[in-house]
C-alpha cells in the first residue's frame, strides 16, 4: 500500500520524539513520488488524533505501547477515511508493519483489533457526556473543548469546532513590485480565479504559478488576520515602528509597504533574524532594521522611542490548529498559562517603548482568552494610564478566517 510505511515512520517520529510534522514533511517527503498520499496520511492522523485515541480505547482492553498505538491510529484512519485502501489491505499491511517495527509478538493483537473494528462497522458508541462527545466528533482534546465551552458556550464551540477545513491560500500583492490591478490581470490571464478578502488580500488555490509569483516576490502568502493586525497599527509616513516578535517578518514587511516608516524588527533567535533578512530581500522591502532582542527583558534603549509598537507574541497557536494539527499534541492548559505570563511581560515592556500618544497592537493566533483578553485586561488593570481602544476575537469560520486576536491599546 503506497506510502503506508513511510507515513508510519514520520508519525512515529512526531508521536515518540516530538518532531514537527511540517519540518519532517519538508525534509523527507517533498518531491517524493508518494508525497500526496504520505502528506494526507500524516496530517489526517494528526487531525483525527482524539477521535482515533477514542476508538483505540474502545477496541482494546489495555492501551498498547506508543509504537503500536501509532500503527493502530494510522490503520484506523485508513479504514475510516481512505476509500482507495481496501480494508483487507490495511489489515495485512498493518500486521506486516508490526513485524517490521520489531513487535512481531503483537501481530495477532493488531490483526484482532482491526478486524473487530471493521466488524463493528468502524464505529463505537459515542460518549454520553455532551462535552466528551464533542471532543470525539470534532477530534479536539477534552481539556480544550471544556475551556472553549467555558468561554464561548456549547453551541458556539460546537459551531466553530465543526467547520470544514478551508483549503485555499490567502495571498497579498507586493505593492513595491507592481499594482494590485497588475496582479489581477496576471491571474486573469492564467485563468486563476480569486476572491478578494476583507483585508484586501486574495483567496486562491495554490498552484505552480502562485508559488512562482511568491518566489519572485510579487506576492506573499499572508493570512487575512495577519494583514488586519498590521492595518490596526494605522502607520503613517515618518513614523517609527517597533515589531518586538517579528520573525519571519511578515507583519514588519507588510507595514513597510503601507507607509514610509522606519521599522525595528526584533526576535529572540538569531537564526530567525536570518528569515526576516531573506524575506526583506525577496520582497524588496525598505527601512526594516533587524535586531536581536529578548522582549521579556526591559530594553532601556527603546524607552519612549516609537510611535507604534507591535507585540505579535509567541502563543499556543490553537487558532491555526486545523492547519497545523500537531499543535494539539503539544498543548495543555498548563502551557497556555505559562505562555500567558511571557505574553504579559512582553506587553508590559512594550508599553514603555511607546511615545506619548502612541499606539500598541497586541496579537495572537489563538482562541483562548487566557492568552488574549485576560493578558490585555490584566495589563490595563495594572496600568491605569492605558486603555483598550478596541479588540477583536476571530474564530475559524471555514471561509478563510483563522482563530486570531487583535487588541489596540493607547495611553489615556
Ligand atoms: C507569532 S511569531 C511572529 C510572527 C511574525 N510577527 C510575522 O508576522 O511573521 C512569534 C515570534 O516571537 C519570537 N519570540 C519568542 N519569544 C520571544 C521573546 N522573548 N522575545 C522576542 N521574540 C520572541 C519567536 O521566535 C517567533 O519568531
Amino acid at each position: 500500500m503506497n506510502g503506508f510505511a513511510f507515513a508510519y515512520d514520520i508519525l512515529a517520529k512526531i508521536y515518540k520524539e516530538d518532531a514537527f510534522s511540517s519540518i519532517e514533511l519538508n525534509k523527507r517527503v517533498v518531491g517524493a513520488s508518494n508525497q500526496a498520499v504520505v502528506t494526507r496520511l500524516v496530517y489526517g492522523v494528526l487531525q483525527k488524533d482524539t477521535e482515533l485515541e477514542y476508538y483505540i480505547s474502545k477496541f482494546t482492553q489495555k492501551r498498547p505501547n506508543k509504537s503500536v498505538a501509532v500503527l493502530l491510529k494510522e490503520a484506523m484512519y485508513c479504514l475510516l477515511y481512505m476509500d482507495s485502501f481496501p480494508d483487507y489491505a490495511v489489515v495485512d499491511e498493518s500486521v506486516e508493519l508490526c513485524r517490521k517495527i520489531g513487535k512481531r509478538q503483537l501481530k495477532g493483537f493488531v490483526n484482532g483489533v482491526l478486524k473487530n473494528f471493521i466488524v463493528a462497522g468502524k464505529k463505537a458508541e459515542l460518549p454520553k457526556d455532551k462535552d466528551e462527545r464533542l471532543s470525539v466528533t470534532a477530534s479536539v482534546p477534552l481539556w480544550l473543548v471544556r475551556a472553549y465551552i467555558r468561554q464561548y458556550g456549547f453551541d458556539k464551540t460546537q459551531e466553530f469546532l465543526s467547520v470544514e477545513e478551508f483549503t485555499k491560500e490567502h495571498i497579498r500583492n507586493n505593492s513595491r513590485v507592481w499594482t494590485t490591478a497588475q496582479l489581477k490581470s496576471a491571474l486573469d490571464e492564467k485563468n486563476i480565479s480569486y476572491a478578494q478578502s476583507s483585508a484586501g488580500g486574495f483567496f486562491v488555490d495554490n498552484s505552480t504559478y502562485i508559488k512562482e509569483l511568491s518566489a519572485q516576490g510579487k506576492i506573499t502568502y499572508q493570512s487575512m488576520t495577519s494583514m488586519l493586525a498590521v492595518q490596526a497599527l494605522e502607520v503613517k509616513d515618518g513614523e517609527k515602528l517597533l515589531d518586538l516578535c517579528a520573525a519571519p517578518g511578515g507583519k514588519s514587511i507588510y507595514a513597510s509597504e503601507l507607509a514610509d516608516i522606519e521599522i525595528t524588527s526584533c526576535d529572540i533567535y538569531e537564526h530567525r533574524l536570518e528569515l526576516i533578512k531573506a524575506y526583506v530581500e525577496r520582497m524588496k522591502a525598505k527601512s526594516v532594521n533587524v535586531m536581536l532582542n529578548d522582549a521579556t527583558q526591559y530594553n532601556d534603549a527603546f524607552y519612549c522611542s516609537f510611535d507604534k509598537v507591535l507585540c505579535d507574541v509567541p502563543c499556543s497557536g490553537l487558532g491555526v490548529a486545523g492547519k497545523k494539527p500537531d499543535i494539539y499534541l503539544r498543548s495543555s492548559m498548563q502551557k497556555v498559562l505559562e505562555l500567558s505570563e511571557v505574553q504579559y511581560k512582553i506587553l508590559s515592556n512594550a508599553s514603555k517603548y511607546v511615545k506619548p500618544q502612541g499606539r500598541l497592537v497586541y496579537s495572537t493566533c489563538t482562541t483562548l482568552r487566557e492568552e488574549n483578553y485576560n493578558v490585555v485586561g490584566k495589563f490595563v488593570k495594572d496600568n491605569q494610564s492605558w486603555r483598550v481602544l478596541r479588540h477583536e476575537n476571530f474564530l475559524p469560520d471555514g471561509k478563510g478566517c483563522d482563530g486570531f486576536f487583535i487588541a489596540v491599546l493607547e495611553r489615556k
